[in-house]
């Protein structure tokens, strides 16, 4: 493991591996509290974020290490100065840099020319680190992988992208029901990844999409980027909506996830993300957690 650029470029046994320690970090923290001593991480975000940065700052400051934010304006990545020259400045001075960022190739140009380990903490097209904290989360709940299904309901953007990869490598059942012409773009390729490990199948339902399943989880129906387009979407998502209505399809206790931030009374009602099954500030939570496995594993350091 170099980068985590997005989960399909790891193995199954990585993504075990991630969650095995996620698992013993957060049994026992102090083990983990110097490893990453006089190691630094910077953080470039080109979007606003609350989990991802304070997660990652938070994390690193956990396992011993320190962190730089630069914020959108400061760095002002391909504006100020190329994404390459930035890579070959950064990697001089730290350890591995995370990137939020809009355009996909933004991330693979910033990793192909570092020399230190770069992570994707979101782009246009996926979001690897909530996929892992999310499925991590759900195999926490359930205390297994295999015949658990999750379905996503809603916009087949970054979040649902990196959902379909994680769960094909991890061996989860998901389903997916999203409108007409809104569908996830790596579907096919992620089923291909999943045969003869899970199922993942793919409606223009919300209905369908809930049937028999374990855990319900919807994003936003306008992402970072899209904000001309929030009413048209307000309108081609309504149907979309997890509410008690909906929750009621799925199976009895079905667990409420969300990566957030949510639009309450747009893709989710109130009712439904501050109900006893919902687990969205657990998931929130364990991004934290899910992360510093993650750095422990790209900064090569000792367990
Ligand atoms: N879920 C998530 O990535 O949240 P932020 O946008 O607040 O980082
Ligand atoms: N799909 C959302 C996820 C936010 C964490 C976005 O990209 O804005």
């Amino acid at each position: 493991m170099r980068d985590l650029i997005s989960i399909k470029d790891l193995s199954v046994k990585e993504v075990e591996e991630i969650f095995t320690l996620t698992d013993a970090l957060k049994k026992n923290p102090a083990k983990y509290a110097n490893v990453l001593k006089g190691k630094t991480l910077a953080l470039i975000f080109q979007k606003p974020s609350n989990r991802t940065r304070v997660s990652f700052q938070v994390g690193m400051y956990q396992l011993g290490g320190n962190c730089i934010y630069l914020r959108p304006d400061e760095i002002n990545l391909g504006v100020r100065e190329s994404i390459k020259d930035v890579a070959m400045t950064l990697s001089r001075y730290v350890d591995a840099i995370v990137l939020r960022t809009f355009e996909h190739k933004n991330v693979l140009e910033l990793a192909e020319n570092s020399d230190k380990p770069v992570i994707n903490g979101l782009s246009d097209s996926s979001h690897p680190c909530q996929a892992l904290a999310d499925v991590y989360t759900a195999k926490e709940k359930f205390k297994k992988i295999k015949g658990v299904k999750l379905a996503y309901v809603g916009d087949g953007n970054n979040v649902c992208n990196s959902l379909l990869y994680t769960c094909a490598k991890a061996g989860m059942d998901m389903s997916v029901g999203c409108p007409k012409g809104y569908e996830p773009l790596v579907f096919t390729d992620a089923k291909d990844l999943a045969r003869g490990k899970c199922n993942l199948s793919l409606f223009n339902t919300a209905q369908e999409a809930v049937k028999d399943a374990d855990v319900i989880y919807t994003d936003v129906w306008a992402s970072m980027g899209q904000e001309a387009e929030a009413q048209d979407r307000k309108k081609i998502f309504q149907s979309f909506q997890v509410n008690a209505k909906l929750v009621g399809l799925a199976k009895k206790g079905a667990l409420i996830m969300h990566c957030l931030p949510a639009h309450r009374g747009e893709e989710i009602t109130d009712e439904v993300i501050d109900s006893k099954n919902s687990v969205v500030f657990d998931e929130a939570e364990n991004r934290m957690h899910v992360q510093k496995a993650v750095l422990i594993k790209l900064l090569g350091a000792k367990k």
